[in-house]
């Protein structure tokens, strides 16, 4: 058994304002008022806040937000007034309501296999910059945009991700070998050229970014290519209980002097995050319905917002919170959840560390799910919750 200090609710010292959402000093305010059937997603406008000042003031180069690590509107409004305008966007639905929310956004539909209708969707919208990994998505780009000469395009090149807790490797992008006949087959129509990656999800060495951007170097120098940009993706990491990545501005910094040592810094600079800007700002807050031992069956679960819980065990800091009765032990015990639906894979091994009085009733909340949680819901059996509130 681990004893553990008394949870304090969060308290924040500024206050920030969420259009849409009710606003609550701590969560077991949150919980008590809404009186939710539902799990309830919760937002921490000063989380956000600092997150994404960081990468618009330190990283040196164009941050776009990649909207799939949550789409909230209340949340994209909110970073779109602390000065987002740039989105990386991989479907048409996500093209459709940037475009809408935001008239003025700078599009990028990143995703390096489209269907044709969201390619010549997304072009009446206004999108000019798309990426590619093969000679087959260029041509559906050239036909479904009627061959446009304004567009700036990306090729996609797989790196290295072994450093990455999440990868996302195998499924998309060009070898370094395929990147020359690629980029010279795109160049000879586009406005400006670019190469794009991804280091995997919650990268935890720095020193992927720094042999991403040598390697895209050296084959540059190789093969006579010139580019116009390059776009470092996203990867940047969060901490979550056993990883405790370097800062970001060491990966920052990392980058910038990779470019410089490559003598690429003169290219226009994008990343792509969306894990690390949203996943501190965001959590969710889910009920016991029944304790079994040292099981407990929640309202969220696998097909819910936890699904990177169960399906990828990710650690999740958490606390629990009793609105009634009793306070919750001080000390913690071993706990597996299932989530509510009828499959048996929505379940979440652990083990987690929770008080060891905890029951039916309580509450535990589940932080730096702001990416990734909200935005994986299905409605498999009817579970589901549109219920997000603001806090501090
Ligand atoms: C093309 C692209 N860009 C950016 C991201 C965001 O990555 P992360 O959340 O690791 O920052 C993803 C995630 O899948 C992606 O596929």
């Amino acid at each position: 058994m681990q004893v553990k200090e008394k949870q304090e609710n969060r308290v924040v010292s500024q206050s920030f304002h969420f259009d849409g959402l009710a606003s609550y000093a701590t969560e077991r305010d949150a919980i008590v008022a809404e009186d939710s059937n539902d799990p309830v997603h919760m937002v921490y406008g000063d989380k956000l806040a600092e997150k994404t000042a960081l990468f618009l003031e330190r990283f040196t180069g164009a941050c776009l937000y990649a909207v799939k690590a949550n789409p909230h509107p209340s949340v994209l409004k909110f970073l779109w007034e602390r000065g987002v305008r740039k989105f990386e966007m991989a479907s048409l639905r996500e093209v459709e309501f940037i475009s809408e929310m935001f008239p003025d956004a700078e599009m990028y539909f990143m995703h390096p296999v489209k269907s044709r209708k969201a390619i010549r969707f997304s072009f009446e919208r206004g999108v000019r910059s798309f990426a590619y990994d093969s000679v087959d998505e260029l041509r559906k780009i050239e036909e479904e945009t009627e061959f446009a000469t304004d567009l700036n395009l990306f090729l996609r090149i797989r790196v290295d991700q072994t450093a990455s807790a999440h990868p996302l490797s195998g499924k998309f992008g060009a070898t370094l070998n395929e990147a020359p006949l690629l980029l010279q087959r795109a160049s000879k129509y586009c406005k400006s050229l670019g190469i794009t990656f991804h280091v995997g999800s919650q990268c935890l060495d720095p020193q992927s970014y720094v042999t991403a951007i040598t390697q895209l170097s050296n084959m540059l120098r190789q093969s006579g290519c010139v580019v116009d940009r390059l776009d470092v993706g996203g990867g940047f990491p969060v901490s979550y209980p056993g990883m405790q990545p370097a800062p970001l501005t060491t990966y920052f910094d990392a980058i910038h002097k990779a470019l410089e040592d490559a003598d690429l810094s003169a290219l226009e600079i994008l990343c792509e995050p969306g894990r690390a800007l949203v996943a501190e700002g965001g959590g969710v807050a889910v009920r016991v319905e029944m304790r079994k031992g040292q099981m407990l069956y929640l309202n969220d679960g696998t097909y819910g917002s936890l699904f990177d819980a169960g399906v990828s065990a990710w650690p999740y800091p958490l606390d629990a919170i009793r609105v009634d009765g009793e306070g919750l032990d001080h000390e913690l015990s071993a706990f597996k959840l299932y989530g509510p639906t009828c499959d048996s894979l929505d379940v979440m091994e652990g083990p987690y560390m929770l008080p060891d009085n905890i029951a039916e009733g309580d509450w535990i909340v589940f932080r730096h799910l702001g990416a990734y949680g909200y935005a994986m819901q299905t409605r498999f059996n009817g579970f589901y919750s549109d219920k997000t509130v603001a806090i501090g």
